[in-house]
């Protein structure tokens, strides 16, 4: 009899899981669990089968379950996917190898650091620089007196016609790259976070892009003295693994390109200047 032949509740496939202590203690440990399954068993509901059943100690991240939060992204079978929108059914014959996102500290089983993406994150401002903006202290300031509510009269008196409209051809130049989830799967992808740790990486560039396109925005000088520098948008080879496993179709290393693209020119116009 062959396995989707057997009645659903007797289905079960093999998941070896990597664990490491929070001590870092027992690094490279997996552990095996057969777990039961049926055509609708994610990924994460297999960990969270383990987690309920087999071994409560088993930490991951999750947090929609709908591909929207970009927390569940692990190793299946060594390439990254998100844990919530992968089958089980998929691996029936050969089983799941789950492990951590490649590129990142590993601080316990399954869950990585996030701290070195946010930090090369904010290096290049991803949020909308208004022409003529007055430069935010990069500390708190102390706090004001909150502004008098000024009802929902004045809210409509600044309705959008004074806001920053955009076209649908303006909204387009971005969208694609507005796409992100920031759940990582480039950075486990890419084959220069080896050699190149410091590389700002596929989500970083697309998402510095991102504002660059954005018709609204006036930080793209900002962004490029970071984006055009050893560590910026150079390290990359156009392998193009990142958009392979990108799960929202962000196509990051076309946001590389772009972004090498605008920084060979810019140097050129200024040679020329002198
Ligand atoms: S570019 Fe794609 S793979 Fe990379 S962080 Fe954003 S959504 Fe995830
Ligand atoms: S749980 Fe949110 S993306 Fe998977």
């Amino acid at each position: 009899m062959s396995e989707a032949d057997l009645p659903v509740e007797a289905r079960t496939v093999r998941l070896e899981v990597a664990r490491t202590s929070a001590d870092g203690a027992d690094a490279g440990r997996r552990d095996v669990f057969d777990v039961p399954y049926d055509d609708r068993t994610s990924v994460l509901d297999a960990l969270q089968w383990v987690k309920d059943h087999a071994d409560p100690t088993l930490t991951f991240r999750w947090s929609c379950k709908m591909a929207v939060c970009g927390s569940c992204g692990v190793m299946v079978n060594g390439r990254p996917v998100l844990g919530c929108e992968t089958f089980v059914r998929g691996y029936r014959t050969s089983g799941l190898v789950v492990e951590p996102l490649a590129h990142a500290e590993v601080l316990r089983d399954l869950v990585v650091d996030t701290d070195t993406f946010l930090g090369k994150l904010a290096a290049v401002q991803p949020w909308l620089v208004p022409a003529g903006a007055t430069r935010l202290p990069l500390v708190d300031a102390p706090a004001e007196d909150p502004a008098p509510d000024r009802g929902e009269d004045a809210l409509r008196a600044h309705g959008p016609s004074s806001g920053s409209l955009q076209t649908p051809g303006e909204l387009a130049a971005f969208k694609g790259f507005a796409e992100c989830i920031d759940c990582m799967l480039c950075y486990a992808a890419c084959p220069q976070l080896d050699p190149a740790p410091d590389f700002l990486g596929p989500a970083v560039v697309a998402t510095a892009r991102r504002w660059d396109e954005d018709s609204r925005d006036a930080g793209e000088l900002d962004r490029a003295d970071v984006l055009d520098t050893e560590f910026g948008a150079w390290p990359c080879i156009q392998v193009g693994a990142c958009t392979q496993v990108c799960p929202k179709g962000v196509d990051p290393a076309r946001a590389l390109r772009d972004a090498q693209r605008v920084a060979t020119e810019t140097w050129e116009a200024r040679s020329r200047r002198g």
